[in-house]
């Protein structure tokens, strides 16, 4: 059912030296600095040949991803992003094979402008997984 690795997603302590380390030390394509006061996040994407990867730091009061910061102070990885066809009957499927999806269960649109939903880490090997109806 998954299909490709959309995303790897890296909370960060400091975004422009982390962007300055793949950009760098790493010789990554090392998008602009993208402020999304609806998901609480600033992001940067860095595209590999493969697949991207995405450097997560909060943004305003309430973050998502502030508490991940909190308890990882130097840094993580947060989640990984598996595309999938239909995000419904992805969901529908996952659910009914008895794991969690977080939140409502209704799709969201994501950081990229697509459906997302997120599933429990506690279900998927203690990795949070978003799948993306790309
Ligand atoms: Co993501």
């Amino acid at each position: 059912m998954i299909g490709r690795l959309n995303h790897v997603a890296i909370v960060v302590p400091d975004m422009a030296a982390a962007a300055a380390l793949y950009r760098d030390t790493l010789g990554a394509n090392v998008s602009e600095m993208l402020d999304q006061p609806d998901h609480g996040v600033t992001t940067v994407f860095i595209e590999l040949p493969n697949t991207k990867i995405e450097l997560l730091h909060p943004l305003g009061e309430g973050s998502p991803i502030q508490a991940f910061l909190d308890k990882n102070p130097s840094g993580g990885m947060h989640h990984v992003c598996y595309e999938v066809d239909d995000i419904i009957e992805a969901r529908d499927r996952i659910v009914a094979d008895g794991a969690r999806v977080i939140g409502s269960g209704e799709p969201r649109i994501g950081a990229h402008g697509k459906p997302v939903l997120f599933l429990h880490p506690k279900d998927f090997c203690g990795t949070l997984v978003e799948i993306e109806q790309a």
